[in-house]
């Protein structure tokens, strides 16, 4: 009789073990296990995601800046005789500032000269170069202050084969040590024009990113996919 009552004992033992081992995990840690699963796998841009998440403060708590001149994004346009062409009423070199702004987050504002340049392209063409070849520093106004930022954006349009002076001005004025510089620039067939490297040049104590740049007029379809595709490949 108490070896059959010993068998029965292990039985109970064994089976009991069996059900602790089933469940590690009780049905609400499971959901818990599954949802922070499916949370880490979302896309970036997922809808229900991007509208719990605030655009204005990157998910990591890098403070990004996007800063931005353009010699049309501060004057009254003529939008036939203009310097550059605009896309929807917005310059090209601000249309990439705003996609990277939605995107990223964070603060974005530009850089206004001081004082207005003309609208016509011949004006423009010819104030710019007497500002180049001068070695003007043009003066410019910024409603914040770019070294309060861990990221800065940085975007121009290339002006006879260079950024325009004012950017001089601009990288003279503030000291980007230990900051994460990322440059964009629009052109007609100049490219970065090198000023990637000129930038590393004026702040050598920053991390310049090699940037991204795209003609001047570009629909602003290809501008969005290619400046996600970009900002992806950083991370963002
Ligand atoms: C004064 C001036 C000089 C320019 N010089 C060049 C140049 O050397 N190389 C180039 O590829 N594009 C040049 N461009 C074309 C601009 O880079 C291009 O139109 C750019 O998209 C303008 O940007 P925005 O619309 O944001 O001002 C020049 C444009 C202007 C107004």
């Amino acid at each position: 009789m108490k070896k059959i009552i010993a068998i029965l004992l292990s039985i109970l033992i064994v089976l009991s073990l069996v059900a602790c081992g089933a469940s590690e995990s009780t049905p609400t840690e499971k959901a818990e296990e599954t949802k922070a699963v499916e949370t880490t796998a979302a896309p970036r841009n997922d809808t229900e995601t991007a509208q719990q998440v605030d655009t204005s403060a990157p998910e990591n708590g890098e403070k990004v800046l996007v800063v931005y001149f353009s010699a049309n994004n501060y004057s009254d346009v003529d939008t036939v005789s203009s310097a550059t062409p605009m896309i929807d009423g917005v310059s090209a070199t601000e249309l990439i500032a705003q996609k990277i702004h939605d995107t990223v987050g964070g603060e974005i504002a530009p850089i206004i000269p001081a004082e207005d340049y003309p609208t016509g392209y011949n004006e423009v063409a010819d104030q710019a170069k007497n500002e180049r070849d001068n070695g003007d520093r043009p003066a410019f106004t910024l409603s914040v202050d770019p070294t309060e930022y861990d990221t800065i954006f940085i975007g121009y349009p290339i002006w006879w084969y260079e950024m325009p002076m004012v950017m001089d001005t601009f990288f003279e004025t503030y000291d980007f040590s230990g900051k994460t510089i990322i440059p964009f620039n629009t052109h007609a067939g100049s490219r970065d024009g090198g000023t990637y490297d000129d930038i590393r040049d004026l702040e050598p104590n920053a991390t310049v990113m090699d940037g991204y740049n795209v003609t001047g007029g570009t629909d602003k379809a290809t501008v969005d996919s290619e400046v996600e595709s970009w900002l992806s490949g950083l991370g963002y």
